[in-house]
């Protein structure tokens, strides 16, 4: 296993450029499962995730090719349709393969994702959403079978009691694009990736409208055909990336980082004194002046992003007063406090709380990721901290993040890469 070691208290200069979106790349390498055309999905990051999803496609037959960020895919020949536990539980998100299979084979059979440490992972919206449109679910022996007749059109509501649901809104507009009649999501998740996904889905054929509001309409068509298509830059690695700066006191400009798609997080970013300026193609950061804290509540978009939650907790500890971050959408994601405590943070969890009463400075320390976004907390951690700082098992943040370190060397941080 790899590690990462970091010396910190450098102010980050220069420029860098955000990857594709992990989280946009994922489903629509999912959806070329519903022709058997080709199909090039451009701008993909070479992650962990992505090459998992790769394995999944190429287990149920269709040929997959990666290289220079550009994925080619002809599911022409679909010779299975089971997505299998030993794939699926290294990565939950591989559960979108089941809106697909199902749209253009009318059977599934895809392993529960299973829990992971920032939450249960349920799925019962993804079965509702599938059941609507009459596809029979049994789920036995930790899978979900399903397959189904025809699928027709229908009205349903997918909101859950954490309100939209991404990959189900994802799955159910992947099974309802080649069925009977018309769907209509209510309560559909409005992320730039699921926008994202629609827009490809219709340059394939599809007929989909409302994609980024609570309500998607899709009228099903019979075929989709094989198209080219461009991944949206991370949002996440570009906030991330924007905390990186900020917190170090750097000047940095994040190519590909776009307002649009994290105007909650920016908000929050310019509250809490962060100093940004819209320049074309994306977002400049300067010098900033003293930190003010900030109070955080994640939400589904267009709220603070839940994924941006840890990062933020790390430019908390080191803001002078007290903040509170309260997380709505994954009660239990505060495995990173326990961490950042551990470099002389002074974080108080109490339920779905964060307290942080700021200081001064951070001091390295040996520190253990423990998920994607934790892992991206823990390095910001360690760029601010005055010593050496030591993130293991970093194969989380691989997952997530193409070339982190090199991206961060690039802007003069001092760090590297070392074997555990
Ligand atoms: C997507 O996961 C993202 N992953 C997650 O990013 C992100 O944190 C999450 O959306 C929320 O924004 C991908 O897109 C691959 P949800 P997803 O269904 O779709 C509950 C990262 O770090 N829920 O929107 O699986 C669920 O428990 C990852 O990049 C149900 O109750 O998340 C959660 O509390 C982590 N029933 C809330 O809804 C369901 O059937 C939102 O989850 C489904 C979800």
């Amino acid at each position: 296993m790899d590690k990462l070691i970091i010396e910190g208290a450098v102010p980050l200069k220069g420029t860098v450029t955000v990857s594709g979106a992990k989280n946009s790349a994922l489903p629509l390498l999912a959806a070329c499962l519903l022709t058997s055309e080709r199909c090039r999905i451009k701008n993909v990051p070479n992650l962990r995730d992505v090459n998992t999803m790769i394995k999944i496609l190429r287990s149920l037959g269709a040929q997959a090719e990666f290289s220079n960020g550009e994925v080619t895919i002809e599911a022409k020949n679909i010779k299975s349709f089971t997505a299998e536990y030993k794939l699926v539980s290294t990565m939950r998100a591989s559960f979108c393969v089941l809106g697909p299979l199902l749209g253009r084979m009318k059977r599934a059979k895809v392993s529960l994702p299973g829990g992971c440490i920032i939450g249960v992972r349920p799925v019962d919206l993804h079965i509702k959403g599938i059941k609507a449109l009459g596809a029979k679910v049994n789920i036995q022996a930790g899978y979900v079978d399903t397959e189904a007749k025809e699928l027709r059109g229908a009205p349903m509501y997918l909101g859950g009691a954490f309100g939209s649901s991404v990959l189900a809104t994802d799955n159910v507009m992947m099974a309802a694009v080649l069925a009977r009649g018309k769907t209509v999501i209510e309560s559909a998740a409005c992320e730039p990736e699921v926008v994202d996904l629609a827009n490809f889905l219709n340059k394939m054929g599809a007929k989909i409208s409302g994609q980024g509001t609570p309500c998607i309409e899709i009228e099903g068509v019979r075929h989709l055909h094989g198209t080219d298509y461009q991944v949206i830059p991370d949002r996440i690695e570009a906030g991330t990336l924007i905390l990186a700066g900020a917190i170090t006191q750097g000047d940095c400009f994040i190519r590909g980082a776009f307002r649009e798609h994290l105007s909650a997080a920016l908000d929050k970013f310019q509250e809490a004194g962060i100093r940004i300026e819209d320049v074309d193609g994306g977002i400049r950061i300067r010098p900033r002046r003293a930190l003010k804290p900030v109070n955080i509540t994640t939400l589904p978009y267009p709220g603070f992003p839940t994924d941006m939650q840890a990062q933020i907790m790390t430019l908390m500890s080191v803001t002078p007063g007290i903040s509170v971050i309260t997380e709505k959408i994954y009660p239990d994601r505060f495995m990173h406090v326990a961490e950042l405590n551990r470099m002389g943070a002074n974080i108080m969890r109490e339920g779905p709380h964060a307290i942080i009463e700021g200081k001064k400075s951070l001091s390295g320390a040996p520190v253990m990721a423990s998920d994607l976004r934790a892992s991206a907390a823990l390095v910001l951690a360690g760029l601010v901290a005055k010593g050496r700082t030591e993130v293991s098992r970093i194969y989380h943040l691989d997952r997530g993040y193409e070339n982190l370190e090199l991206k961060l060397q690039k802007l003069g941080a001092r760090i590297w890469r070392e074997k555990e």
